[in-house]
């Protein structure tokens, strides 16, 4: 097969999005196409999905990859953004936890799940966010899910910006057909979009959906001002902060609170898998009703056991430093971290999209470029995360790199110089015909991750 037949084939221009769909009457067996295809991808180091770690997510660290063979490098692909989940003060608070309240919440929060360090982290949580009424649920997929589909009826409708997680998306499609998705932090479009509405109809709720950091363009809509034309229009606005609460924003308090609009959201919600160490989410209201609503007909917080006490001893911790003045420190390294990656791909000819975040994405463009530039990022020992489409537009296939307090310059820089490297030697590849360096520089097992020296 010639080059350019390898990248004609799937193997570089298929989406999962091709096999999602299959027909015939076997339930089990037609899941085998994609298979099939995901399995030659893993054959040729091009399936960049479900590694795992051996031990924590610190900056070095060894990984694993679905077909077993394991490198050792530099880790820019967890979300622990300011290394919190290996903090002492949090590995003690874990202890404890366990040492006092053991592993287990016994129950969803409606029926003997709630726990003491669960109800201290919803009056934590309220306090840091200037909104009285918290309910928490065992992920952060489940509290946009579960949001969404208690307060929203069939008659009502959901506007959501283009790039909302798919929690938020598969929420509103649950509990309505009336969903529509506005173009990305277009405040003017929701205005349009929400007069047309209120044009035919001025008797069922709407609901508008944005994030405070969008993780696949590092990006941040106008809260604000899409909160007053929310309210112009007798809509409601709901905030997920999963990714900037904690690592942006005045003591940690996210894009709403950078914006001088904490307390002052109809709605937020947010993860506590990537600033606060643990799993688990949360929503917050002004409303004692909305709270209460929310628990009882949102299906993940009723009909799911309810965050673990050591889960929520983690996060009431990472909390505390979050909103503390070692929490700026932190957040003043991240930033350092985030300057020299944005920095060093930028004077190599790579843009980084968006404003600087913890996530750090580079777009590529071209799938087989990406995949081509992603396997030999691998290899040389620099883990970053492939977003393809269908989560990204088709062209838009991109690295998200994601950064964290822990990283010092040398290494963000050494792995601006990876994957900037990676990527122009990818293009040439695929562009102009030539080989892909092989066979993997793989070290198995790995060493541990602290004999790493710091690149
Ligand atoms: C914006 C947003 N909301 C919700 C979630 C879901 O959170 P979790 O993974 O903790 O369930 C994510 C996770 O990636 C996210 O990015």
């Amino acid at each position: 097969m010639s080059i350019n037949d390898l990248f004609a084939s799937s193997l570089y221009t298929h989406f999962v999005s091709h096999y999602a769909n299959p027909a015939g009457a076997d339930l089990l067996a037609r899941t085998e196409p994609f298979f099939e295809w995901q399995d030659a991808r893993r054959a040729q180091g091009l399936w960049p999905y479900s590694r795992s770690l051996d031990g924590a997510p610190e900056a070095a660290c060894a990984v694993r990859s679905e077909t077993g063979t394991g490198a050792v490098g530099l880790n820019f692909l967890s979300q622990d953004y300011l290394g919190l989940s290996t903090h002492p003060e949090v590995v003690r608070a874990a202890e404890r936890a366990l040492r006092d309240h053991g592993m287990h919440s016994a129950g969803s929060g409606m029926l003997g799940g709630n726990t003491a360090p669960g109800l201290a982290l919803e009056s934590a949580l309220a306090e840091a966010l200037q909104v009285p009424h918290v309910a928490l649920f065992s992920t952060g997929w489940g509290a946009g899910f579960g949001t969404i589909t208690a307060l929203v009826r069939p008659d009502d409708h959901v506007l959501l910006d283009t790039l909302s997680h798919a929690c938020l998306q598969a929420g509103a499609a649950a509990a309505t057909r009336n969903v529509v998705r506005f173009r990305h932090l277009d405040n003017e479009a929701v205005r349009r979009h929400l007069k047309k509405i209120r044009t035919r109809d001025a008797h069922n709720a709407v609901l508008v959906v944005t994030e405070g950091l969008f993780s696949m363009d590092s990006d941040i809509p106008a809260i604000e001002e899409l909160q007053s034309i929310c309210h112009e229009w007798g809509a409601t606005l709901l905030v997920d902060m999963a990714h900037d609460f904690g690592q942006m924003g005045p003591r940690g308090s996210g894009s709403v609170g950078a914006q001088g609009m904490l307390g002052k959201v109809d709605l937020v919600m947010g993860a506590f898998s990537k600033t606060f160490g643990s799993n688990g989410g949360f929503v917050a209201t002004r409303s004692p009703a909305v709270r209460q609503f929310i628990r009882v007909f949102g299906g993940p917080h009723i009909f799911s056991n309810a965050i673990s006490q050591l889960q929520a001893s983690v996060v009431a911790e990472a909390l505390r430093i979050v909103r503390s003045d070692e929490g700026d420190v932190l957040r003043g390294r991240l930033g350092a971290a985030v300057g020299t990656l944005r920095g060093t791909l930028e004077e190599r000819g790579v843009m980084a999209l968006g404003t600087p975040s913890a996530v750090v994405p580079v777009v590529v463009g071209d799938a087989a470029v990406a995949r081509v530039a992603g396997r030999m990022i691998f290899e040389r020992g620099v883990f970053v995360n492939l977003v393809e489409y269908p989560a990204v537009p088709i062209k838009g296939s991109r690295f998200r790199m994601q950064v964290m307090a822990t990283h010092t310059g040398a290494q963000a820089r050494a792995a601006g110089v990876v994957v900037s490297d990676c990527i122009a030697e990818a293009k040439e590849i695929v562009q102009h015909g030539g080989v892909i360096q092989g066979p993997f520089t793989i070290l198995t097992p790995p060493p541990s991750p602290l004999s790493v020296a710091a690149a």
